[in-house]
Parts: structure tokens; sequence; C-alpha cells
């Protein structure tokens, strides 16, 4: 009788801890990092960005031929979307995938070139911190397979 009273209490007690959860690992909080989203102004900020890009890739005599029968309202809101949603922003990207959205362009690594120079000029007319810059060019770097499509 000595022995089961605290046998039975111990059962007592890690039965009465499981039960309300104690003994359960806690679930890790999973949060995006939405640093970068926000070191772009948002969604707003992102939107004067996208509108600040477009402008200057049909000013440019390099890229210009590429969007000459592009819906250009359309193709900010895609961009916008895609950038905001890279950023670890609340958007989700519902354009074409970049393999299929390039694939009836020559494409050379020159031209990703000067769309990258083109996205760095539009990112600091509007103020936008260097290292902000990089993140976001990090992030789109990698697209470069699925862009370009000749050599
Ligand atoms: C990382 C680099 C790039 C990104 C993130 C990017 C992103 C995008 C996105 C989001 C779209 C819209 C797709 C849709 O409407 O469903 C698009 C379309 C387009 N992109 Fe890119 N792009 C990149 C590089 C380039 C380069 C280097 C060129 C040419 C020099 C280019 C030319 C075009 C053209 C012409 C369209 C419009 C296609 C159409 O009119 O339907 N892109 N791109």
């Amino acid at each position: 009788m000595k022995k089961f009273i605290p046998t039975f209490l111990l059962c007592f007690a890690t039965c009465l801890c499981l039960s309300v959860g104690w003994a359960q690992p806690v679930p890790a909080q999973v949060s995006k990092d939405d640093s970068l989203y926000l070191a772009l102004g948002q969604k707003t900020g992102i939107t004067q960005l996208s509108d600040e890009f477009v402008t200057r890739l049909v000013a440019d005599k390099r890229l210009a031929p590429f969007f000459e029968k592009t819906n250009l309202p359309n193709f900010k809101l895609q961009l916008a979307d895609q950038f905001c949603a890279v950023s670890g922003g609340p958007c989700v990207y519902k354009g074409a995938d970049m393999k299929s959205a390039h694939a009836n362009f020559d494409i050379a690594k020159a031209d990703f070139n000067a769309l990258v120079e083109v996205l760095q000029q539009a990112m600091d007319a509007k103020g936008i911190s260097f290292r902000a810059q990089n993140r976001l060019l990090a992030l789109l770097a990698p697209m470069h397979r699925e862009v370009i499509t000749v050599q």
C-alpha cells in the first residue's frame, strides 16, 4: 500500500499534465519575414517602384523594343504583386511563371543585366536603401535561368 500511493500519485500527475497539454511541445510560431517588404515601403512603395521601373524600361533604348506589344498597366500590376510576394508581403503573384512569360522573346544575358541596371536606378530614384536594393536583387537574380532564352 505504501508503494502504491506514490505510484498512483505519479501516474495521476502525469495523466493530468498530458491532458492539459503541459507535456506537449508548443508549436513554433511560423511567422514570415516581411522586413524587406517593409523596407520597400509596403504595397504603396512597391506600386510606385513598379511604375518608376516600367517608365524607365520603356525609355531605355536597349529594352524598349521588348515591350512594344506589352499591356503596360497590367505588366506594372504583375510586377508589383511579384515584388510584394517575393519580399515577404501579403500579395499573391497570379501572373505567368517566369519561363512562360519570357519564352517568346530572345533575351540575352546583356538584356538581363540592362534590366537589372534600370531596376537599380528606379530603386535609387525611389530612395530605397542600398541594403534593401541588394536583398531584392538577390531574390530576383536566380530567375535569370528562366528569363534568359538565348546565349
Ligand atoms: C529577374 C528579372 C525579371 C523579372 C522578375 C521579370 C518579371 C516579369 C513579370 C512579373 C512579367 C509579367 C508576366 C505576366 O504578365 O503574366 C514579365 C513579363 C515580361 N518580361 Fe520580364 N522579368 C524579368 C526579366 C526580363 C528581361 C531581362 C526582359 C527583357 C529584356 C523581360 C521582358 C519581359 C516582357 C517583354 C514581358 C511582357 C510579356 C508580355 O507582353 O506578355 N523581362 N516579366
